[in-house]
């Protein structure tokens, strides 16, 4: 069974990772607004991905006999003054879930909760596969600057990234 402390901290991270799919969706309408509809789709698939995250951490907590409790999600930004600064609030947004991941790592080592650890771990691995695909794309559009051209391509090639 989860402690209370552990319950609570999980419950937290539902949160979070809910809040992450708004974010997500939130660039997606920004950039279907733009007509960007590539990586309105690559963001609207990165929701989805968030909202499966919240999932596993739901089924989770119940698996442990512990009681999931749904918090208000804050409304995220709506508006970037470029593809590359959504980009880059993307990977400073997975940068920050990446610590809170590790601080719960670090609280189940301290409850000596060694199954939350081991469920934890999943998590820490996806946290790597995010900050690359993100950071790529961030390193990608760095190069590309404000040539129209070079974005349109990349839009094209974020758009074909399928839906999981
Ligand atoms: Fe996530
Ligand atoms: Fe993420």
């Amino acid at each position: 069974m989860l402690t209370k402390k552990m319950e609570r901290a999980f419950n937290e991270q539902i949160n979070a990772e809910l809040y992450s799919a708004y974010v997500y969706l939130s660039m997606g309408a920004h950039f279907e607004n733009q007509n960007f509809e590539g990586f309105a789709k690559w963001m609207q698939a990165q929701a989805q991905e968030e909202v499966g995250h919240a999932m596993r951490i739901y089924g989770y907590v119940n698996s442990r006999s512990g009681r999931v409790v749904l918090s208000k999600i804050d409304g995220p930004k709506t508006d970037w003054t470029s593809c590359l600064d959504a980009f880059s609030d993307a990977l400073a947004h997975e940068r920050a879930i990446t610590g809170k991941i590790y601080d719960l790592v670090d609280m189940a080592n301290k409850e000596k909760d060694h199954a939350s650890h081991q469920f934890l771990m999943w998590f820490v691995a996806e946290q790597v596969e995010e900050e690359e695909s993100v950071g790529r794309i961030v390193d990608k559009l760095k190069l590309v600057g404000d040539s129209p051209s070079a974005l349109f391509i990349l839009d094209r090639e974020l758009g074909s990234r399928s839906t999981e």
